[in-house]
């Protein structure tokens, strides 16, 4: 079997770059690990950033998007017992969209299937060859059958824990990492939101986040112990801990409701240098994964199979692979900034001791500036929306 990129992992980094590649003219075979149901079923963040719903609505895949999603002006920021709320359209022009990430991998199935283009689920013991000849290869078993794929690149869009990262030899990636001491517990509820846009909320006991999936469901998060375990969290144990973070002196609180999703996530910020070995090239959480606060992992993810997707579209022109081999420099550009934008919203927002404190000070200082002053706003305001990207969309679309 031949095709022109083979790509290992259909979660939004892998799904986006067949996308875009078909839209290109570009074949690709997409080999995923999982059943399609859970892709399509896994819980995670659910922020849209402009760049991306713009990317969306422009290749033909906006349609639900512009129907169900939430367009949101900015955000909120409690603490101290008050909420403050950060315009983002006044101050960038741009705006954010609420809308789950498996509803947008939902769509990006559909997308694929209606192209015809391969997608395989449940495919096992992946393998990538030769990677530094012109012919690189992926072998894996589907169907108790085991197969073989010539391709003249590939991407591995397989995640934090997938083969690609590690297939790289020994001593050629330098990662750089952050582990937080903190976690946090996320919930879905049967309650409708209680207020039209998200609140972050710095709070003596700890970090939480009220969020929406649909004008039925709120999502909420709070900071927990990276060693807590979700058995230690009943129901009534969570709402109480929410209303005492979130709730503030103008009687806003969060409604509840029943609880159908909960579970922990623990946080990380990790780059790996760089994205590409020969035809093999790096994408997404497989290169690099930021901590949740400020939901940029998907749109990182999208950013960099644009620019992956716009290098072999040059490449198949006959423009060589002058900008294949610029990929990993221009996307880690982009990724430390916005890993330095994930990283300071984290800071600024959980508790890293108990009580009372210099740093808790210090964290409400910065809050409240970053919400007065104009210049503060407009820096959050841009990193939150989206840092501009410079790459065409493909024409096909
Ligand atoms: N073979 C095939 N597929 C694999 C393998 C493997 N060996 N290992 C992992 N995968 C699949 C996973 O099952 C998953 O569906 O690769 C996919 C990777 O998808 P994501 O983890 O969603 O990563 P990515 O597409 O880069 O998207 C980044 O997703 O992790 C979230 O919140 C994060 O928003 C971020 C976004
Ligand atoms: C979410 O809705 O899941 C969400 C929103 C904002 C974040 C993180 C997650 O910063």
């Amino acid at each position: 079997m031949r095709t022109q990129v083979a790509i290992i992992g259909a979660g939004p980094a892998g799904l986006m770059l067949g996308h875009l590649l078909d839209l290109y003219g570009i074949d690709s075979v997409i080999l995923e690990n999982r059943s399609k149901d859970y892709v399509v079923d896994r819980v995670r963040a659910g922020v849209l950033e402009q760049p991306v719903v713009d990317l969306m609505v422009q290749t033909g895949i906006g349609t639900r998007l512009m129907r169900e999603g939430l367009r949101h002006e900015g955000v909120h920021f409690a603490f101290g017992g008050t909420r403050r709320h950060i315009n983002f359209v006044e101050h960038t022009g741009k705006a954010i969209w609420v809308y789950g990430q498996n509803e947008v991998v939902r769509d990006l199935i559909a997308a694929r299937e209606a192209t015809g283009q391969p997608l395989h689920f449940e495919v096992e013991e992946v393998a990538v060859h030769d990677v530094e000849s012109g012919h690189p290869s992926v072998t894996y078993c589907h169907d108790g059958a085991a197969h073989r794929l010539e391709a003249d690149f590939i991407a591995g869009c397989d995640g934090f824990h997938g083969i690609s990262r590690p297939a790289f030899p020994a001593g050629m990636l330098r990662g750089f990492e952050r582990v937080y001491p903190f976690a946090w517990l996320g919930i879905l509820a049967h309650a409708a939101p209680s207020s039209e846009e998200l609140v972050y909320s710095l709070h003596e006991r700890g970090f939480a986040l009220f969020s929406m999936r649909t004008p039925q469901i709120t999502r909420l998060y709070l900071q927990c112990a990276t060693d807590d375990d979700i058995a230690n969290w009943p129901d009534e144990r969570i709402w109480s801990e929410l209303q005492l973070r979130l709730s503030t002196s103008d009687g806003w609180k969060p409604n509840e409701g029943e609880i159908f999703q909960k579970g922990i996530t623990p946080m990380r910020s990790f780059v790996a240098e760089p994205m590409q070995w020969g035809r093999l090239f790096l994408a997404g959480d497989a290169a690099h994964i930021v901590p949740p606060t400020g939901a940029k992992g998907l749109n990182l993810a999208v950013a960099d199979v644009r620019v992956l997707a716009d290098g072999l579209s040059r490449y198949y022109k006959g423009d060589g692979e002058t900008a294949l081999q610029a990929y990993s420099d221009t996307c880690l550009g982009r990724i430390w900034k916005v890993q330095r934008f994930s990283w300071w919203m984290t800071s600024m927002l959980h508790r890293q001791s108990e009580g009372v404190d210099f740093d808790l000070r210090r964290q409400m200082a910065e809050l409240d500036y970053v919400t007065s002053s104009k210049a503060a706003m407009t820096s959050l305001a841009e990193n939150y929306v989206g840092l501009d990207l410079n790459v065409p969309v493909p024409p096909g679309s």
